[in-house]
Protein backbone atom coordinates (compact mmCIF):
# COMPACT_ATOMS: atom_id res chain seq x y z
CA UNK A 1 0.00 0.00 0.00
CA UNK A 2 1.31 3.77 -0.73
CA UNK A 3 1.66 6.03 2.43
CA UNK A 4 3.37 9.46 2.41
CA UNK A 5 6.99 10.49 4.07
CA UNK A 6 4.96 12.56 7.29
CA UNK A 7 2.43 9.41 8.37
CA UNK A 8 5.81 7.26 8.34
CA UNK A 9 8.08 9.51 10.03
CA UNK A 10 5.11 10.42 12.43
CA UNK A 11 4.95 6.99 13.73
CA UNK A 12 8.70 6.71 14.04
CA UNK A 13 8.92 9.43 16.27
CA UNK A 14 6.38 8.61 18.27
CA UNK A 15 7.76 5.04 18.63
CA UNK A 16 11.86 5.92 18.48
CA UNK A 17 12.61 4.26 15.56
CA UNK A 18 13.42 5.33 11.75
CA UNK A 19 12.69 5.31 7.96
CA UNK A 20 14.82 4.01 5.59
CA UNK A 21 14.97 6.09 2.73
CA UNK A 22 16.95 3.90 -0.09
CA UNK A 23 17.59 5.72 -3.44
CA UNK A 24 16.06 3.71 -6.69
CA UNK A 25 16.92 3.36 -10.16
CA UNK A 26 15.58 1.01 -11.98
CA UNK A 27 13.20 -2.77 -11.25
CA UNK A 28 15.89 -4.61 -9.69
CA UNK A 29 16.99 -1.87 -6.85
CA UNK A 30 13.45 -1.38 -6.58
CA UNK A 31 12.59 -4.90 -5.75
CA UNK A 32 15.42 -5.53 -3.99
CA UNK A 33 13.96 -2.54 -1.12
CA UNK A 34 10.41 -4.00 -1.20
CA UNK A 35 11.10 -7.68 -1.01
CA UNK A 36 13.38 -6.78 2.28
CA UNK A 37 10.81 -4.69 3.99
CA UNK A 38 7.77 -7.24 3.04
CA UNK A 39 10.22 -9.71 4.57
CA UNK A 40 10.78 -7.33 7.87
CA UNK A 41 7.00 -6.22 8.10
CA UNK A 42 8.62 -2.85 7.42
CA UNK A 43 7.68 0.71 6.40
CA UNK A 44 9.81 1.80 3.34
CA UNK A 45 10.59 5.08 1.77
CA UNK A 46 11.38 4.91 -2.03
CA UNK A 47 13.60 7.94 -3.12
CA UNK A 48 14.22 9.07 -7.02
CA UNK A 49 16.81 11.77 -7.45
CA UNK A 50 16.17 13.89 -10.40
CA UNK A 51 18.71 12.32 -11.86
CA UNK A 52 17.40 8.98 -11.27
CA UNK A 53 14.15 10.41 -12.90
CA UNK A 54 16.13 11.77 -16.20
CA UNK A 55 17.69 7.95 -16.28
CA UNK A 56 14.76 5.90 -16.08
CA UNK A 57 12.07 8.15 -17.49
CA UNK A 58 9.41 9.92 -14.97
CA UNK A 59 6.60 7.48 -15.50
CA UNK A 60 8.52 4.54 -15.73
CA UNK A 61 9.87 4.82 -12.17
CA UNK A 62 6.74 5.92 -10.89
CA UNK A 63 4.93 2.88 -12.57
CA UNK A 64 7.33 0.31 -11.29
CA UNK A 65 7.52 2.18 -7.69
CA UNK A 66 3.61 2.43 -7.27
CA UNK A 67 3.06 -1.12 -9.06
CA UNK A 68 4.97 -3.18 -6.15
CA UNK A 69 4.57 -0.58 -3.86
CA UNK A 70 0.84 -0.73 -4.31
CA UNK A 71 0.89 -4.84 -4.01
CA UNK A 72 3.11 -4.88 -1.25
CA UNK A 73 1.46 -5.34 2.38
CA UNK A 74 3.27 -2.65 4.00
CA UNK A 75 3.19 1.32 3.36
CA UNK A 76 5.98 2.33 0.53
CA UNK A 77 6.28 5.51 0.35
CA UNK A 78 7.44 7.07 -3.35
CA UNK A 79 9.43 10.12 -2.50
CA UNK A 80 11.28 12.58 -4.44
CA UNK A 81 14.41 12.99 -3.52
CA UNK A 82 16.71 16.88 -3.78
CA UNK A 83 14.11 18.34 -5.57
CA UNK A 84 15.28 21.54 -7.36
CA UNK A 85 13.52 21.73 -10.58
CA UNK A 86 10.16 23.20 -10.40
CA UNK A 87 9.09 21.38 -13.63
CA UNK A 88 9.70 18.07 -11.94
CA UNK A 89 8.49 18.59 -9.24
CA UNK A 90 4.86 19.36 -10.55
CA UNK A 91 5.05 16.05 -12.97
CA UNK A 92 5.57 13.96 -10.07
CA UNK A 93 3.05 15.79 -8.17
CA UNK A 94 0.83 14.43 -11.22
CA UNK A 95 2.05 11.24 -11.45
CA UNK A 96 1.77 9.78 -7.93
CA UNK A 97 4.57 10.60 -5.64
CA UNK A 98 2.96 10.41 -2.64
CA UNK A 99 6.27 12.60 -0.36
CA UNK A 100 8.35 15.22 -2.49
CA UNK A 101 11.43 16.93 -1.14
CA UNK A 102 12.40 20.52 -2.24
CA UNK A 103 15.88 21.35 -1.57
CA UNK A 104 16.59 25.08 -1.34
CA UNK A 105 19.35 24.54 1.06
CA UNK A 106 21.58 26.05 -1.85
CA UNK A 107 19.54 29.03 -1.64
CA UNK A 108 19.81 32.23 1.16
CA UNK A 109 17.52 31.97 4.17
CA UNK A 110 14.51 34.10 2.30
CA UNK A 111 14.92 32.55 -1.49
CA UNK A 112 14.82 28.60 0.41
CA UNK A 113 11.40 30.11 2.41
CA UNK A 114 10.43 31.78 -0.71
CA UNK A 115 10.89 28.18 -3.41
CA UNK A 116 9.80 25.50 -0.07
CA UNK A 117 6.17 27.30 0.60
CA UNK A 118 5.49 27.27 -3.21
CA UNK A 119 6.28 23.71 -3.19
CA UNK A 120 3.64 23.12 0.27
CA UNK A 121 1.42 25.06 -1.44
CA UNK A 122 1.15 22.90 -4.90
CA UNK A 123 1.60 19.60 -2.71
CA UNK A 124 -1.00 19.91 0.36
CA UNK A 125 -3.68 19.90 -1.50
CA UNK A 126 -3.08 16.93 -3.18
CA UNK A 127 -2.39 14.73 0.26
CA UNK A 128 1.25 14.76 -0.75
CA UNK A 129 3.77 15.32 2.04
CA UNK A 130 7.00 17.94 1.83
CA UNK A 131 10.59 17.55 3.17
CA UNK A 132 12.46 20.81 3.14
CA UNK A 133 16.19 21.51 3.66
CA UNK A 134 18.35 23.55 6.10
CA UNK A 135 21.38 23.80 6.25
CA UNK A 136 24.89 22.42 3.85
CA UNK A 137 25.96 18.82 4.14
CA UNK A 138 29.51 18.70 4.96
CA UNK A 139 31.87 17.16 6.85
CA UNK A 140 33.48 18.66 10.05
CA UNK A 141 36.81 19.13 9.55
CA UNK A 142 39.46 19.99 11.89
CA UNK A 143 40.71 22.49 10.22
CA UNK A 144 37.68 24.69 9.53
CA UNK A 145 36.75 27.47 12.37
CA UNK A 146 33.95 27.39 14.68
CA UNK A 147 32.01 30.20 12.27
CA UNK A 148 32.52 28.32 8.84
CA UNK A 149 31.17 25.33 10.63
CA UNK A 150 28.34 27.03 12.44
CA UNK A 151 28.07 28.67 8.84
CA UNK A 152 27.04 25.23 7.53
CA UNK A 153 25.48 23.51 9.68
CA UNK A 154 21.72 23.97 10.71
CA UNK A 155 21.03 26.76 13.60
CA UNK A 156 18.74 25.69 15.68
CA UNK A 157 16.97 28.35 16.84
CA UNK A 158 16.64 29.03 12.71
CA UNK A 159 14.91 25.48 11.99
CA UNK A 160 12.37 26.27 14.26
CA UNK A 161 11.91 29.87 12.46
CA UNK A 162 11.94 27.90 9.24
CA UNK A 163 9.63 25.61 9.54
CA UNK A 164 7.38 28.19 11.03
CA UNK A 165 7.96 30.28 8.26
CA UNK A 166 7.20 27.70 5.44
CA UNK A 167 4.97 25.07 6.42
CA UNK A 168 7.13 21.77 5.65
CA UNK A 169 6.25 18.82 7.41
CA UNK A 170 9.70 17.05 7.77
CA UNK A 171 13.54 18.79 7.71
CA UNK A 172 16.77 17.62 6.26
CA UNK A 173 19.13 19.13 8.88
CA UNK A 174 22.71 19.37 8.35
CA UNK A 175 24.79 18.11 10.99
CA UNK A 176 28.13 16.99 9.83
CA UNK A 177 27.70 14.36 7.27
CA UNK A 178 28.32 14.21 3.39
CA UNK A 179 26.49 12.48 0.62
CA UNK A 180 28.61 9.78 -1.41
CA UNK A 181 31.62 7.20 -0.20
CA UNK A 182 34.21 9.62 1.23
CA UNK A 183 32.47 11.26 4.39
CA UNK A 184 35.29 11.68 6.70
CA UNK A 185 39.13 12.04 6.33
CA UNK A 186 39.87 10.84 9.78
CA UNK A 187 37.26 9.68 12.56
CA UNK A 188 33.54 10.59 12.21
CA UNK A 189 32.05 13.70 13.41
CA UNK A 190 28.83 14.42 13.62
CA UNK A 191 27.52 17.69 15.85
CA UNK A 192 24.89 15.44 18.37
CA UNK A 193 24.39 18.55 20.41
CA UNK A 194 23.40 20.76 17.64
CA UNK A 195 20.67 17.77 16.82
CA UNK A 196 19.16 17.00 20.55
CA UNK A 197 18.80 21.21 20.62
CA UNK A 198 16.95 21.19 17.21
CA UNK A 199 14.96 18.21 17.72
CA UNK A 200 13.42 20.25 21.23
CA UNK A 201 13.00 23.05 19.27
CA UNK A 202 11.53 21.86 16.22
CA UNK A 203 8.24 19.07 16.11
CA UNK A 204 8.35 18.01 12.89
CA UNK A 205 10.07 14.70 11.63
CA UNK A 206 14.06 15.08 10.85
CA UNK A 207 15.81 13.73 7.93
CA UNK A 208 19.76 12.71 7.94
CA UNK A 209 20.77 12.75 4.24
CA UNK A 210 24.39 11.42 3.65
CA UNK A 211 23.73 8.56 6.05
CA UNK A 212 25.25 5.44 4.54
CA UNK A 213 27.77 3.85 6.68
CA UNK A 214 29.93 2.54 3.82
CA UNK A 215 29.80 -1.59 4.72
CA UNK A 216 33.17 -2.42 5.16
CA UNK A 217 32.50 -6.25 4.43
CA UNK A 218 30.96 -4.78 1.44
CA UNK A 219 33.86 -2.64 0.18
CA UNK A 220 36.60 -5.35 1.17
CA UNK A 221 34.29 -7.89 -1.01
CA UNK A 222 34.48 -5.31 -3.87
CA UNK A 223 37.66 -4.70 -3.63
CA UNK A 224 38.62 -8.83 -3.34
CA UNK A 225 36.72 -8.57 -6.99
CA UNK A 226 39.06 -5.66 -8.22
CA UNK A 227 36.97 -2.71 -7.47
CA UNK A 228 39.46 0.07 -5.52
CA UNK A 229 37.88 3.00 -2.98
CA UNK A 230 40.91 3.69 -1.21
CA UNK A 231 39.89 6.10 1.85
CA UNK A 232 36.09 5.60 1.71
CA UNK A 233 33.99 6.19 4.87
CA UNK A 234 30.73 6.32 5.70
CA UNK A 235 28.59 6.91 8.98
CA UNK A 236 29.49 4.40 11.59
CA UNK A 237 25.92 2.14 12.59
CA UNK A 238 26.77 3.54 16.28
CA UNK A 239 26.03 7.14 15.25
CA UNK A 240 23.07 6.09 13.39
CA UNK A 241 21.44 4.47 16.28
CA UNK A 242 22.41 7.91 18.17
CA UNK A 243 21.05 9.90 15.64
CA UNK A 244 17.92 7.80 15.79
CA UNK A 245 17.59 8.05 19.41
CA UNK A 246 17.96 12.03 19.41
CA UNK A 247 15.19 12.11 17.19
CA UNK A 248 16.13 11.51 13.63
CA UNK A 249 13.25 9.54 11.70
CA UNK A 250 14.32 9.27 8.11
CA UNK A 251 17.35 8.01 7.39
CA UNK A 252 18.84 7.97 3.45
CA UNK A 253 21.02 5.90 1.79
CA UNK A 254 21.74 5.63 -1.50
CA UNK A 255 25.80 5.07 -1.78
CA UNK A 256 25.35 1.58 0.62
CA UNK A 257 23.33 0.36 -2.18
CA UNK A 258 25.24 1.44 -5.21
CA UNK A 259 28.46 -0.63 -3.20
CA UNK A 260 26.67 -3.89 -2.88
CA UNK A 261 25.49 -3.73 -5.81
CA UNK A 262 28.70 -3.40 -7.34
CA UNK A 263 30.55 -5.63 -4.66
CA UNK A 264 27.70 -8.24 -6.30
CA UNK A 265 28.24 -8.16 -9.59
CA UNK A 266 31.99 -7.78 -9.42
CA UNK A 267 31.53 -11.28 -7.55
CA UNK A 268 29.04 -12.99 -9.48
CA UNK A 269 31.06 -12.15 -12.81
CA UNK A 270 34.05 -13.60 -11.30
CA UNK A 271 33.07 -16.89 -9.86
CA UNK A 272 30.68 -17.10 -13.26
CA UNK A 273 32.86 -16.00 -16.36
CA UNK A 274 30.34 -18.65 -18.71
CA UNK A 275 27.21 -16.65 -17.48
CA UNK A 276 25.77 -13.88 -20.09
CA UNK A 277 22.19 -13.38 -18.81
CA UNK A 278 21.49 -10.39 -17.49
CA UNK A 279 18.49 -11.92 -15.31
CA UNK A 280 21.17 -13.59 -13.66
CA UNK A 281 23.73 -10.89 -13.02
CA UNK A 282 21.33 -8.57 -12.06
CA UNK A 283 19.24 -11.10 -9.90
CA UNK A 284 22.98 -11.50 -8.05
CA UNK A 285 22.99 -7.60 -7.33
CA UNK A 286 19.36 -7.38 -6.02
CA UNK A 287 20.46 -10.27 -3.99
CA UNK A 288 23.24 -8.24 -2.51
CA UNK A 289 21.45 -4.71 -1.66
CA UNK A 290 18.40 -7.04 -0.34
CA UNK A 291 20.69 -8.23 2.46
CA UNK A 292 21.75 -4.41 2.79
CA UNK A 293 18.14 -3.10 3.26
CA UNK A 294 17.70 -6.37 5.30
CA UNK A 295 20.61 -5.40 7.56
CA UNK A 296 19.64 -1.66 7.73
CA UNK A 297 16.00 -2.59 8.88
CA UNK A 298 17.27 -3.87 12.28
CA UNK A 299 19.44 -0.99 12.98
CA UNK A 300 16.86 1.75 11.81
CA UNK A 301 14.28 -0.28 14.15
CA UNK A 302 11.51 -0.09 11.66
CA UNK A 303 10.87 -4.17 11.20
CA UNK A 304 7.78 -4.90 13.03
CA UNK A 305 5.98 -1.71 12.36
CA UNK A 306 4.24 -2.09 9.30
O1 LIG B 1 21.57 12.59 -2.66
C1 LIG B 1 21.88 12.13 -3.75
C2 LIG B 1 21.56 10.73 -4.09
O2 LIG B 1 22.62 9.90 -3.73
C3 LIG B 1 21.17 10.62 -5.53
O3 LIG B 1 22.27 10.75 -6.36
O4 LIG B 1 21.62 12.38 -8.15
O5 LIG B 1 23.40 10.65 -8.54
O6 LIG B 1 20.98 10.00 -8.38
P1 LIG B 1 22.05 10.96 -7.95
P1 LIG C 1 24.53 8.50 0.92
O1 LIG C 1 25.38 8.99 -0.20
O2 LIG C 1 25.26 8.53 2.23
O3 LIG C 1 23.98 7.15 0.64
O4 LIG C 1 23.30 9.50 1.09
C1 LIG C 1 22.20 9.44 0.23
C2 LIG C 1 21.28 10.60 0.34
O5 LIG C 1 21.37 11.44 1.22
C3 LIG C 1 20.23 10.70 -0.67
O6 LIG C 1 19.47 11.86 -0.52
ZN1 LIG D 1 20.59 13.54 0.15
Amino acid sequence: MLANNLELQSKGKEGKYALGAFNTNNLEITQAIIEAAVEKDSPVIIATSESAIKYAGLKEISKIVRSLGEAAPIPVSLHLDHGKDIGIIKKCISNGWTSIMIDGSGYDYDKNVEVTREVVEMCHPEGISVEAELGRLGGIEDNISVDERDARLTDPEEARRFVEDTGCDTLAIAIGTSHGAYKFKGESKLAFDRLEEINSLVKTPLVLHGASSVIPEVVEKATRYGASFPGAKGVPVEDIKTAISLGITKINIDTDLRMAFTASIREFLSNNPDVFDPRKILGASRTGMKQVVLDKIDILGSGGKA
